[in-house]
């Protein structure tokens, strides 16, 4: 349980989705317990929730420094590198993991894969201005791309942003098409969160497994 990882008194991130949502539900308990947190949160849904259960939310400026952050992924590889970003969230989130310690990604069994981008698009989250040449750009990169919808409108991220939705080829060199794709004017930020996960749980069938960075 990811929560195991919680001590009284940290700075903990509250990450975004439904794994992240299963956690804040868990902290909320703690807290119910009597445990005291400050929390930082990945998005506008994350606050709400974690609001509702009365868990202390702060903001990143007044606490830069998170000792543990749990949160959920898309795709995991076997060195631990990810794809997030399906919710949406996945600027806060890698400015949050950035900041955190301990960065606690928990996924189930069928999110691993041998390389990045076997399954999943990876989300480009980029500026409503000059969209359009933002997206020709980005498909340039060998890739389809879709600007992500929320009905018959595009999709608008808690930053007022727009995602782009690229589906590659799986990713062999993960490191050159981040920077490939950050270059591109108009992008903000990427779903390959690179270094970042210390700690990725694992549910399967038979139970929790643990995999750790090695450095
Ligand atoms: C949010 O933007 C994402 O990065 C999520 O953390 C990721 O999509 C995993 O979400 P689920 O836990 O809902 O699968």
């Amino acid at each position: 349980m990811a929560t195991e990882y919680l001590k009284d008194g940290m700075v903990i991130g509250l990450g975004t989705g439904r794994t992240a949502a299963f956690a804040i539900r868990r902290i909320g308990a703690l807290v119910a317990d009597g445990m005291s947190f400050t929390a930082v949160s990945t998005s506008e849904s994350s606050t709400k929730l974690a609001d509702s259960l009365g868990i202390n939310v702060s903001t990143l400026d007044e606490h830069p420094v998170i000792d543990v952050t749990i949160d959920g992924a898309d795709e995991v590889d076997p060195q631990l590198e990810l794809v997030k970003g399906k919710g949406g969230a996945l600027l806060r989130e890698k400015i949050i993991a950035a900041s955190t310690r301990t960065e606690i990604i928990v996924v189930d069994e069928a999110k691993l894969v041998r390389t990045l981008g076997e399954k999943e698009a990876i989300p480009v989250e980029i500026l409503k201005f000059g969209h359009v040449s933002t997206l020709s750009r980005l498909s340039r990169l060998e890739c389809t791309v879709d600007l992500r919808m929320d009905g018959d409108r595009p999709f608008v991220t808690d930053n007022g942003n727009y995602i782009a939705d690229c589906r590659f080829k799986p990713i062999d060199e993960p490191h050159r098409l981040q920077g490939q794709i950050n270059t591109i004017p108009g992008v903000v930020d990427n779903g390959l969160f690179l270094g970042i996960a210390k700690i990725v749980l694992v549910g399967t069938k038979s139970g929790v497994s643990e995999m750790k960075r090695k450095r």
